[in-house]
């Protein structure tokens, strides 16, 4: 099993570049299934979820090729609309596939997706099945797997009980094949969604709205391939930023988009961590002190839930006390005690609210990567640390983040990879 081994206290400079924005390439993958002409994709992020997600095309029967780093995906002669439980069951994304296969060929067959275990019970689902449903589709449930079944889905209002990112694109990316017109009501309001509306709007869908509440789809009957080059990923944005300002050092964050992290940044303003940005890159200046600010993860344009691991290691560097409120998932606190463990002063409310006590010292430990966010917490934190960190269930990081070790050796960051 592969580990990663980190010396603590390496002073972090320089440059580092932002890689293609996972929780966009895991939809558009998939989206290219809506159509039997070939998508060309850039910027594709190597890591273990996407490689999962061309798994799965495969899979399916779909041709996907790699020339000078662009994916050309072709799905003109799909022969399978059911998705294996080996390969569901390994990711959560596998979700995503369900509407584009369901919309283009009027039937699907799935397992409960699988993925970390970050939410309540094994993640729901329950809002895409009513959505479908809504748009005139049959849901059954047989023997571990979903089918879904409608010879032509038709235009429906649909109103989100809960604001869901992928039941949001998943409902959109059906609409677009559906009969007549779609309205979704209580969207979730992400970049990644509004990215994802614009690329199919160029390709022939008739999509007005995506990046508001509400989202209006007039059905067609077909829509064409086309190229997309995937957008930098904020998370990884936000994360390199608490990265440098906890290890207070300079750093150049670059091929990324500022303005689509505002609210790290207006804290970033208001407890004294110094940054300078465009368009297109973030440099974090040396900061010595700084101070704690409580955050409650909310939907964008809120403060992101994915994001939250890293701001709550960022807090135990500042000086006051922050109440971290996890409002979206209900295991994503967990991970605080691994903190904890390394000397933070953490105390536990409840399950969604912890307070940081900071600034302090902590110490390199054995740890367990639980999951993706948290996984990369425990990185950075050994960064900071003193002595060494060992982190096992790296598959955990590699699945969102590309060549992390490599990347941050390149600014100096002490890490090892082993394969023990
Ligand atoms: N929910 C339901 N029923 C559903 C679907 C969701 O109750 O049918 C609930 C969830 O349990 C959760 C809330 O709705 O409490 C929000 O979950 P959402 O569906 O928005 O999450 P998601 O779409 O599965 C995406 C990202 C997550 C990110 C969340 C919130 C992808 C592939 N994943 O998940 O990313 O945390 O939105 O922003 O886009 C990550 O990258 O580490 C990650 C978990």
């Amino acid at each position: 099993m592969s580990k990663f081994i980190i010396k603590g206290g390496s002073k972090l400079s320089g440059e580092i570049s932002v890689k293609g924005t996972k929780n966009f390439a895991l939809k558009i993958v998939p989206a290219s299934l809506l159509s039997s002409e070939v998508m060309e994709i850039s910027n594709l992020p190597e890591i273990e979820d996407t490689s999962r997600s061309i798994e799965l095309l495969n899979e399916l029967g779909s041709s996907v090729q790699i020339k000078n780093s662009k994916y050309y995906i072709n799905n003109k002669d799909i022969k399978s609309t059911v998705i294996s439980r080996d390969i569901g069951k390994k990711f959560r994304a596998s979700i995503m596939f369900v509407a584009p296969l369901l919309a283009r060929f009027g039937e699907v067959k799935f397992p409960h997706p699988g993925g970390c275990v970050i939410g309540a019970g094994s993640r729901p689902i329950d809002l895409f099945l009513d959505g479908y449903r809504s748009l005139g589709a049959e849901v059954h449930y047989n023997d571990g797997f979903y089918e879904i079944k409608a010879k032509k889905l038709k235009g429906c209002e649909f109103f989100f009980t809960t604001v869901s990112v992928t039941a949001t694109e998943s409902m959109l990316m059906a609409a677009t094949l559906a009969s007549g017109k779609t309205v979704l009501k209580n969207c979730a309001m992400e970049p990644e969604i509004e990215e994802l509306a614009k690329y199919l709007n160029k390709c022939g869908a008739k999509i007005q709205g995506a990046g508001t509440p509400i989202i209006k789809i007039e059905g067609v009957n077909k829509i064409s391939g086309g190229k997309i080059k995937i957008l930098p990923d904020r998370i990884e944005t936000g994360t390199f930023a608490i990265m440098a300002a906890a290890s207070h050092s300079e750093l150049l964050i670059k091929d990324c988009r500022p303005q689509n992290i505002q609210i790290l940044l207006e804290i970033f303003k208001k407890i004294g961590i110094k940054y300078e940005a465009d368009e297109n890159n973030l440099l974090i200046k040396k900061t010595d002190s700084f101070l704690s600010y409580s955050i409650k993860t909310h939907e964008y344009p809120g403060f992101p839930t994915d994001l939250q691991s890293p701001y709550t290691l960022l807090m135990t560097q500042a000086t006051g006390s922050a109440l971290i409120h996890e409002t979206i998932y209900d295991r994503r606190l967990l991970f605080s005690d691994l903190l904890a463990q390394m000397g933070a002063n953490i105390i536990m409310c409840d399950p969604h609210r912890i307070v940081v006590f900071g600034p302090t010292k902590l110490q390199g430990k054995q740890l367990t990567s639980p999951d993706l966010r948290a996984g990369i917490t425990m990185m950075l934190a050994g960064l900071i640390a003193d002595g060494e960190t060992t982190i096992d269930n790296i598959y955990q990081i590699d699945r969102g983040y590309e060549k992390i070790d490599e990347r941050l050796r390149s600014i100096g960051a002490n890490i090892i990879r082993t394969e023990e």
